[in-house]
């Protein structure tokens, strides 16, 4: 069966259909899937669960994997995966775990190269909540007022694991703490698509480089108030089987942190350099 990309509406978003992905992909599917994430910016395959090593096999297909640096969360037998879980050691439902990832972000933004993409796996997921949102921060600069867009070209920002909040680093090791700042672009030119788009999150960036404090932050709300607009969002409600892909370097996401019936929720978790494979 061939791959059909589907686009699901709205900004962004779509469904590979036909796609089986308990086996490595083709050479030929793996272009698509990857082109696919290009013009979509978020994909969704659906009904197929995964053991870890396919959820690794099809994370391979849109780049190396790499591990996050929060190592507490690593999965013991394949470290360059980690389990995200709504749950505490205890297995008793976490406020705090269930808070992790709410709020626009985009992973690795801290890093000296940011990560092309985040592969979420479904193991368990609640019945009703838990959706994940997207924003297109491709449109969020070509719609940008061209007033907000001058004072921005050519600035960049600064970054690190947790932004301004005062525990950013509560869940990182202690080599990993403290870090010296990492700037990026605000405007920043995708490395594939060629296309600009608006970098900055209001969690991970700090401030902008060469900007008195208070100047910075209020530039920055300006923009992230532009950025957060329902017209360039899109929401995912997971099923189970549901294996989803974004890319880092176009879009914000946000978990939404809904767990009415409060039920466990656990995911496999692959991040992807954004650089080519070794070999290619
Ligand atoms: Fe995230």
């Amino acid at each position: 069966m061939a791959i059909e990309v589907r686009k699901l509406g709205g900004p962004m978003l779509a469904e590979v259909v036909g796609a089986n992905t308990t086996r490595p992909l083709s050479k030929e599917n793996r272009a698509i899937v990857n082109q696919a994430l290009l013009d979509h910016c978020v994909l969704v395959f659906r009904n197929q669960m995964l053991e870890p090593q396919q959820i690794l096999d099809l994370s391979d297909a849109f780049g190396p994997v790499e591990p996050h640096i929060t190592v507490k969360y690593r999965h013991p037998d394949y470290p360059d995966l980690i389990v995200m879980t709504n749950m505490d050691e205890n297995g008793e439902i976490s406020a705090h775990e269930t808070a992790r990832g709410v709020g626009w972000h985009t992973d690795m933004c801290y890093m000296p190269l940011p990560a092309k993409a985040t592969l979420l796996h479904t193991i368990e997921i609640p019945e009703k909540g838990g959706d994940t949102i997207f924003a297109n921060m491709y449109m969020a600069v070509d719609e940008m007022p061209a007033a907000l867009r001058e004072k921005i070209e050519g600035l960049r920002a600064t970054f690190r694991y947790g932004g301004r909040a005062t525990d950013r680093n509560m869940r990182l090791e202690k080599e990993d703490e403290d870090k010296p700042l990492q700037d990026h672009p605000i405007i920043k030119r995708h490395r594939e698509s060629g296309r600009v788009s608006l970098f900055v999150n209001p969690t991970h960036t700090v401030g902008i480089v060469g900007w008195e404090d208070d100047m910075a932050q209020e530039l920055l709300t300006e923009v992230y108030r532009w950025g957060d607009q329902e017209r360039f969002q899109a929401r995912h409600e997971w099923r189970l089987g549901d294996t989803v892909i974004w890319d880092n370097r176009c879009c914000w996401h946000s978990a939404t942190g809904e767990n009415p019936l409060r039920q466990p929720r656990r995911f496999y978790r692959a991040t992807i350099a954004d650089r080519p494979h070794k070999s290619a």
